[in-house]
């Protein structure tokens, strides 16, 4: 196999609790992430050399080799395991960069699953994992093959949540022309704890997770939560007028995802999904739609 084209999908937060700052800066949380159809495409294809070449045309991306996350976990494999195999990595964007729907940490994590295919590695879930969490907190979570996960400690420690594996919502997501820098946000956050300025959920995890097997859409829409939402809605009060938006067009609720600025809606159904984008087409809006659903 000379050549392998994936798929990098894209992740919502539905939950999204940050429980304080550990020592090494990181922050432990706690969140449900959920695995969305919304996704950029890999070509990974082998080099007669040992090169790791980089290949987009959107503007944006970091491919400043330091900076993205495909390029690093294609050189952490060649260094974990001395390769003297080289790949030309083309990404093909349709996750907005800096979104807070990980998209570069999808695109780390479909190359690592990729290169160990086209370079035969064999390596296992595990290993896999472990060195997704080296390149970012929200990487291992797309390692495993699963649509919904618990994540915990700085989100990199994942449950799957088996029993979900049919469930199917629907969202419609709104993103502005803003990019998010997560440490940023994660930064502000302490200052907005001492300020006594955050949120705290209504329900625990568990309800949000009950509310998901039973399929209760009413209760779902009451327990999902992102305690980053006063940080990043402060900094960019457009965030606040989107889910504002949401709500107004008939939304029954709306969250921002990860650090932002995406905001999506819950849709129990394709029918009640097209009816909110068709309403949000009508909006004269300077942010960006997205339509999809749980993969
Ligand atoms: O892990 P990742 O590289 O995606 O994190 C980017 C930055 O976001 C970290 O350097 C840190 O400042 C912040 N962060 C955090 N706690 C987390 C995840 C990220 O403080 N759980």
């Amino acid at each position: 196999m000379d050549k392998l084209t994936l798929n990098s999908y894209a992740k919502l937060n539905l939950y999204l609790s940050v429980l304080g700052m550990r020592r090494d800066g990181y922050h432990n949380i706690l969140t449900i992430f959920e695995r969305i159809s919304l996704a950029d495409k890999i070509v990974l294809k082998n080099r007669a050399d040992n090169k790791i070449n980089l290949i987009c045309e959107k503007k944006g991306l970091p491919l400043d080799h330091c900076e993205n996350l495909a390029y690093k976990s294609a050189k952490l494999l060649q260094q974990s395991f001395k390769l003297n195999k080289g790949v030309d990595i083309e990404i093909i964007k349709n996750i907005p960069i800096g979104s807070g729907m990980a998209g570069g940490s999808s695109n780390a994590a479909y190359t690592l699953i990729g290169l160990n295919k086209l370079w035969n590695l064999k390596l296992k879930q595990t290993q896999l994992t472990s060195l997704a969490a080296k390149i970012g907190s929200d990487v291992p979570f797309f390692i495993y093959d699963s649509s919904f996960a618990i994540g915990k400690g700085r989100g990199e420690r994942i449950k799957p949540l088996k029993s979900l594996k049919r469930l199917k919502l629907w969202h419609i997501i709104a993103v502005p022309d803003l990019k998010v820098s997560t440490p940023r946000i994660y930064k502000k956050w302490e200052h907005f704890k001492d300020m006594n300025m955050l949120t705290t959920p209504n329900y625990d995890v568990k309800i949000l997770i009950s509310s998901l097997k039973k399929r209760d859409f009413s209760a779902l829409n009451k327990a999902i939560f992102n305690g980053l939402e006063p940080v990043t809605m402060t900094l960019y009060p457009l965030v606040r007028r989107i889910k504002n938006k949401f709500l107004s067009l008939g939304a029954r609720s709306a969250l921002m995802s990860g650090s932002g600025p995406a905001v999506f809606g819950i849709l129990s159904s394709k029918k009640e999904a097209v009816s909110l984008a068709a309403q949000f087409k009508k909006e004269k809006s300077c942010w960006r739609f997205f339509f999809c659903y749980t993969l």
